[in-house]
């Protein structure tokens, strides 16, 4: 329970990486906030079930007077906030494609969600995490750009974009002892993931072949990289990410 009397924020919890990890927070006694565009009813009433304190918030990261909102009801439900996970994303639903047919639209939705809604979430939770003496932001990044991986483009930008956000605002932050880092999962079984076949027909059997650990990938696998970074064992680490990927790249 080392995360008892802390209170966590997981955007895009309600399914998939982010409720792998709402569920590992919790198991070590944070309360948790599940923010989420299709609501978090379900995960946050199954937690409160087994007893411990869950918050369900409909939130869209992209969305200024939203993502404020959603601190507001952590630091109204629990007090403040001590770490935030920025998981929401677009990804799952993804068609791999050549860049030139990438639509200036799709682009910019990529940016708003998956670079904007970070930015606004570590805005909207700095304050409170400051009153409080300190915090962690886990950002959860992608192998995608260190690989360079290919007709992903405005997907691979939005998460390079975040190694930059994890290492400026690690700098930025260090001064109030908020630790900012990353994780980076390689291609994981979520459940966006389950439901689209094109990912699996094309991803699945290579991503194990490239692993030094040949399995699948799934949400449990980058729980414990959140665990640890949210938690005291890593309290002198700051600016880095994480790969998660059973040894696929080696950051
Ligand atoms: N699955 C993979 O292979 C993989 C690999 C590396 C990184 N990631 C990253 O992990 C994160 C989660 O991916 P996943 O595969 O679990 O996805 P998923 O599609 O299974 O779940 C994503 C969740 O985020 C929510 N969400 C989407 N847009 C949102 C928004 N604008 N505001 C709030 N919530 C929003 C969805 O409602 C959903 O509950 C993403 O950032 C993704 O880029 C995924």
């Amino acid at each position: 329970m080392k995360l008892r009397d802390k209170v966590a924020i997981v955007t895009g919890g309600a399914q998939g990486i982010g409720r792998a990890i709402v569920e590992g927070l919790a198991a070590e006694g944070a309360s948790v906030v599940i923010a989420d565009l299709q609501g978090a009813d379900g995960p946050a009433k199954a937690l409160r079930g087994q007893g411990r304190r869950a918050l369900e918030v409909d939130c869209d990261v992209s969305d200024e007077a939203q993502v404020a909102a959603m601190a507001e009801a952590a630091m109204r439900s629990f007090g403040g906030i001590d770490i935030l996970v920025n998981n929401a994303g677009i990804y799952s639903s993804l068609v791999p494609k050549p860049f030139e047919d990438i639509t200036v639209q799709e682009w910019r939705r990529m940016m708003d969600v998956n670079t904007l809604g970070v930015f606004l979430s570590c805005r909207a939770v700095v304050g409170s995490m400051r009153a409080r003496g300190g915090g962690r932001i886990i950002n959860i990044n992608s192998g995608t750009p260190f690989k360079g991986v290919p007709f992903l483009l405005h997907y691979v930008a939005s998460k390079g974009a975040i190694t930059g956000i994890t290492r400026g605002l690690a700098k930025e932050l260090g001064p109030s002892n908020i630790l900012v880092n990353g994780v980076a999962p390689g291609f994981t079984l979520s459940e966006g993931v389950k439901a689209n076949p094109v990912q699996l027909e094309k991803l699945s059997e290579v991503s194990v072949k490239a692993r030094s650990l040949a399995r699948d990938q799934f949400p449990e696998d980058v729980v414990g990289a959140v665990t640890f970074l949210a938690g005291p064992e890593s309290a002198f680490i700051t600016g880095q990410t994480l790969v998660v990927d059973g040894g696929a790249y080696f950051n």
